[in-house]
């Protein structure tokens, strides 16, 4: 009989892990967030939110996971089903699918840029530009919006094509085969190339001695001089915990679909860590280092600021590549810097593609083969939207509603159906098993009370303090509402697809996964 796959080894899993995890989010977004959020206060609740949620459901979602594979699933809803044999539990698991795959739709989107740009760094496309305005209107023409360098959207169509391609190329090769095999070339290669920039920038320091204010070390301070002032602030507290849930891949069904090719009695509690410390020495050590500290030095801090509140890729995309095409050796470090942002948002992509995939698999009896190329096809379909509405705030509606908002509602769902419905007393026999190191007891109580608390407080406070307006498009462009209002239609039409595919599962075979055997002998 053939077994369900397996991680190769325990460094591979760790690799693929922490390949899910660490993506443009340590790269781009953390930068950003922690330098619009008070600089180094920032690092006091992002550093609460790490410990009180982060960790917990780290763990709570790699033994969901690793459970699950005992029983053949790979996704939310057979791994909620087996866990409660409630039978609402499975539906809630829906949110798992419809997280991982639109994310994935935007997510492949953005990465597809950052491929662009290397391929443009190399060819030197951007050689003339040094100013921030023009690379601007570079990026937007390459978007399609706007008239500059670019008069059609094929070069970004190509792109997103080869993007999509890679993605599935590595899915087709399956979890060990595939995924593993990249995530363990991948990491290692990310990080050194970050490596490689952070020691750059300190050898940067101050580029023109007339000017001693554009310094490296200047825009180091800024991210991480603490404005205590700003911690009474809510805004600082709910930023803090978006993401540490978006670096770490929490709440979107991921990491679950990844535990479940874990063994029985494979460890999880030191393995979670040491993902969890891959990604945050990406994201604290490399991502905090590079982006805006580049930024000050060639522009001064004032306006480092007001690019960092411009968004991710105006500092990340359009302000580094304006920097490298001034410098020597630039069009490597800028190669560099966005084939490493490329590499880091692929190994993430591929995991969201994965539990749609499983689900097919187990669910429906697809082939790999079958299950890959019709998850691809999908794919394919939902990303022309985002490519064609982009400049109408599409994917910003996406991102709002399921990469963001609907990550503490999974959570909030998983831990209680963990710790309440399964029971904390079964749950924790569940974490500790197979462990390598001693679960700290105090996470007990933790995982039962305290982050559940969490997450109901950072739900309730959001319902009063923004569902209401939000929910209305106020400060919404007028033009962008109909599109806006599209995104929503989208996510609705999707998740009720997914919920009516569960059913059907459901109804033909109780939802007991299909064996390794009948789905390789299905069609
Ligand atoms: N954690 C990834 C990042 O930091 C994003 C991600 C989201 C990965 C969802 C997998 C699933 O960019």
């Amino acid at each position: 009989m053939a077994e369900r796959e397996h991680w190769n080894n325990r460094l591979g899993l760790i690799f693929a892990m922490a390949g899910n995890a660490v993506g443009l989010g340590n790269f781009l977004r953390f930068p950003v967030q922690a330098a619009q959020n008070g600089g180094g206060a920032f690092m006091i609740p992002y550093f609460i939110a790490f410990l009180l949620l982060g960790i917990p459901l780290m763990w709570v979602e790699w033994s969901i996971g690793r459970r699950g594979g005992q029983y053949g699933h790979g996704s939310l809803p057979g791994m909620f089903d087996t866990l409660t044999q409630n039978k609402v539990a499975k539906y809630i698991g829906a949110l798992g699918l419809l997280i991982s795959f639109l994310v994935m739709v935007y997510y492949v989107y953005i990465i597809s840029w950052t491929l662009g740009f290397s391929f443009f760094s190399i060819i030197g496309t951007f050689d003339g530009i040094h100013d921030i305005e023009t690379m601007k209107t570079f990026l937007y023409s390459y978007q399609g919006n706007g008239a500059g360098y670019f008069t059609s959207q094929w070069p970004a169509y190509f792109f997103l094509m080869i993007t999509l391609g890679i993605n599935f190329y590595i899915l087709s090769k399956g979890i060990s085969g595939g995924i593993e095999k990249f995530a363990t070339i991948a990491i290692p290669t990310l990080i050194g190339f970050g490596l490689l920039l952070v020691v750059w920038v300190f050898f940067l320091g101050t580029p023109d001695p007339t000017k001693p204010e554009f310094s490296t070390f200047v825009g180091i301070d800024y991210i991480w001089k603490p404005d205590f002032s700003l911690l009474t602030t809510s805004n600082i507290w709910l930023a803090a915990a978006g993401q540490v849930f978006f670096t770490l891949s929490v709440g979107m069904g991921t990491l679950q679909a990844y535990a479940s090719y874990l063994k029985k009695d494979d460890d999880i509690i030191l393995s979670g860590l040491a993902t969890a410390g891959i990604n945050e020495f990406s994201e604290v050590i490399i991502g905090g280092m590079i982006a805006i500290p580049i930024a000050t030095a060639f522009f001064g801090l004032a306006m480092t600021q007001d690019i960092a509140a411009g968004g991710a890729f105006n500092l990340g995309i359009v302000a580094m590549a304006s920097v490298f095409t001034d410098i020597p050796f630039g069009s490597i470090l800028s190669f560099i810097w966005f084939i490493l942002l490329f590499v880091a948002g692929v190994t993430s992509s591929v995991a969201m593609a994965q539990p749609l995939i499983s689900f097919l698999q187990e669910q429906f009896r697809f082939n790999r083969k079958k299950s890959t190329i019709t998850v691809g096809i999908l794919m394919l379909l939902g990303v022309h939207f985002v490519f064609l509405f982009f400049e109408h705030g599409f994917l910003d509606e996406l991102d709002y509603w399921v990469g963001t908002f609907a990550l503490v509602v999974v959570s909030l769902a998983e831990v209680i159906l963990f710790a309440w419905v399964f029971g904390m007393k079964k749950g924790w026999e569940e974490l500790s098993r197979g462990s390598d190191i001693k679960i700290p007891r105090i996470f007990y109580y933790i995982i039962k009370y305290v982050t559940p608390a969490y997450l109901i407080f950072i739900l309730a406070f959001w319902t009063f303090d923004s569902a209401i307006p939000i929910l209305l498009f106020k400060g919404v462009k007028e033009s962008e509402i109909i599109y806006r209002l599209g995104a929503r239609v989208f996510i609705v039409v999707i998740l009720i697809s997914f919920i009516s595919m569960i059913w059907l599962a459901w109804k033909r075979n109780n939802g007991k996964a299909f064996t390794q055997d009948e789905i390789e002998g299905g069609k």
